[in-house]
């Protein structure tokens, strides 16, 4: 049966910082009680901007790993694992590569974009042109729903769909077809298998989506079908043939845009990072020294927030009543910036007590990490080995 999988990565690129917490792991955490997740490693998407430097990565795994659970990743709920432990992804890149027109991958905005901003490095690679190839296979190979990503990653998910597409188009007309359809359909029983046939008429006759859903749904359920059967029969709702991947949708993250220390997009090469279990001086010393709105040359002078940085974090952090007495006592110069900054300091050193806590065990024992990554690996292999299983056999690969 396919449930509704969440599968999504991050590069081991450096340490996690606030800026992922806002616009990424926050999320993360929110879904895990509502789907199945797979969160992973995705060491092998930072080897293609990180060839040279294989280090960098191999440092940041398993602190990346540690700052995840920090940030309240349960792995009793969640799968945690490292993408290149999963061979299944690199199998279904090369076989999904077979079928991919390069003019896709050429076009993927991030493509040119990243080439050009990223000028200390050659990005002339095959693997680097692959990337949103293998990010596809990253999910496709687990059959999965949903996709959380920022904005900038919609248009990679757009091309998992395209391939998914592409792959049951080319792959799912098997000899038969029609007959096969229908004989799983009389495995539902004939008044189930009669209730479907009907509300495929009504899709395919009078373009009806909600019976569409509602004879998917009706599939969903039905836990006698094998695999085969069920890709089957989701083919033949639509009048295609099987579908042996699924086209998964981008869960927007609505971001909550935490800027970096200096008022510019937070990130490790600007130096305007606040870590996720930074030391609580550190925090206390980057926040005061924060630059405010330069027309605020005097105490005396009134400001504008929406030219300051300091607001941007009282955007995320405070209520109502505290972004009141900030916006007001700004305009008025009836605060001065330190008496600003003070609640935006207090609430990022509450939010990071717990992280640092919840860090602790980790640290004090690595092993704890390393099973939950051995654990979260072996449950995801399972998963992909029977979607490959299908993949194989539907590209004439499971030679007996
Ligand atoms: N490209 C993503 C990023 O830079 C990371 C990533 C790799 C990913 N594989 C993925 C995200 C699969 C979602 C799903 O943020
Ligand atoms: Fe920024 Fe607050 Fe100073 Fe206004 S009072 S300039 S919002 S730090």
């Amino acid at each position: 049966m396919y449930e509704e999988r969440v599968v999504s990565g991050m590069r081991p690129t450096g340490a996690m910082h606030l800026g992922h917490f806002h616009g990424a792991l926050k999320n993360w955490v929110k879904l895990q009680s509502e789907y199945p997740c797979l969160y992973f490693v995705a060491d092998w998407h930072a080897l293609t901007t990180h060839y040279e430097t294989p280090e960098v990565i191999e440092e940041s795994v398993w602190d990346m790993v540690i700052d995840w659970l920090a940030a309240g990743i349960d792995p009793a709920q969640a799968t945690l694992f490292i993408q290149s432990r999963i061979p299944e992804h690199a199998e279904l890149h090369t076989l999904l590569s077979m079928i991919t027109p390069l003019s896709w991958l050429e076009r993927v905005p991030s493509y040119k974009d990243q080439q050009e901003k990223l000028i200390d490095r050659d990005l002339s690679t095959y693997g680097f042109l692959g990337y949103p190839l293998l990010q596809a296979a990253d999910v496709l190979v687990y059959r999965a729903k949903y996709v959380p990503v920022g904005e900038d990653q919609v248009p990679h998910v757009e091309m998992m769909r395209e391939v998914a597409r592409r792959f049951n188009h080319v792959y799912g007309r098997e000899a038969g077809f029609e007959e096969k359809a229908k004989a799983a359909a009389k495995k539902l029983g004939s008044r189930k298998a009669k209730v479907l046939m009907e509300l495929r008429n009504k899709y395919q006759e009078q373009g009806d989506a909600e019976a569409l859903a509602t004879a998917r749904a009706l599939l969903e359920k039905q836990g006698n079908l094998s695999v085969a059967d069920r890709e089957r029969l989701f083919g033949y709702l639509e009048g295609g043939g099987r579908l042996i991947l699924v086209e998964p949708e981008a869960l927007l993250t609505e971001s909550s845009k935490l800027p970096g220390v200096d008022g510019q997009k937070m990130s490790k090469s600007y130096n305007n990072t606040i870590s996720l279990r930074e030391d609580a001086e550190s925090v206390r010393k980057k926040i005061r020294t924060m630059p405010t709105d330069p027309a605020r040359v005097k105490r005396s002078d009134p400001g504008d927030p929406d030219k300051c940085p300091v607001w941007q974090f009282h955007l995320v952090y405070s209520d109502e009543k505290t972004r009141q007495w900030a916006n007001q006592g700004c305009r008025s110069a009836g605060i001065g910036c330190l008496e600003c900054k003070q609640p935006v300091i207090d609430a990022v050193l509450a939010e990071q007590g717990p992280m640092r806590e919840r860090a602790q065990k980790y640290l004090d024992d690595p092993t704890l990490v390393r099973n939950i990554v051995a654990d979260g690996c072996e449950k995801a292999r399972k998963l992909g080995r029977e979607t490959m299983r299908e993949v194989r056999e539907a590209m004439g690969l499971a030679y007996t």
